[in-house]
């Protein structure tokens, strides 16, 4: 919905050696263009059908991460280092992660929130969860 945050999140992937998984439209591909600013090759896949890649993905040992405030999420602070392939999955800034991807994720982390917000930016959200992810917190 706020294609900045397209280029905030490659970024972060970029800082904590991880790669942007993105559909292939063509405001993604103006958004990151826009939001590059590390001029410098970063590891983005362009991927046609995101359900099908994430279910390949998972068939192929991957574990399917859903970043989302939800009853059965893991709370950030206990989230572990990834140990084997992981796949975050982030949510509309609208709608957040779709049912048919909810149905694919082997589990979820939440980052806890006191303030008046019913949720995060995607961008922060993501970034917050990449570091924990990479150990680098
Ligand atoms: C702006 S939020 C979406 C809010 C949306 N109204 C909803 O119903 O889910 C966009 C995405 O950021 C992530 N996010 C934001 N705040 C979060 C939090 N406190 N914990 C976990 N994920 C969060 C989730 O991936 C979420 O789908």
């Amino acid at each position: 919905m706020h294609d900045a945050n397209l280029g905030t999140l490659l970024r972060t992937c970029d800082a904590v050696g991880a790669c942007l998984a993105a559909p292939s439209l063509r405001w993604v591909d103006e958004a990151l263009a826009r939001g590059d600013t590390l001029r410098k090759p970063t590891c983005v896949h362009r991927i046609g059908d995101p359900l099908r890649w994430l279910a390949a993905e998972r068939a192929a040992g991957a574990c399917i991460l859903g970043v989302e405030l939800a009853d059965e999420a893991v709370r950030l602070a206990d989230l572990p280092v990834a140990r084997r392939r992981t796949v975050m999955v982030l949510g509309h800034e609208a709608s957040g992660i779709p049912p048919e991807a909810l149905d694919l994720l082997d589990g979820a982390v939440e980052i806890p929130m006191i303030g008046t917000g019913m949720s995060l930016n995607v961008a922060v959200a993501g970034s917050l969860v990449l570091y924990k992810l990479a150990g680098l917190l």
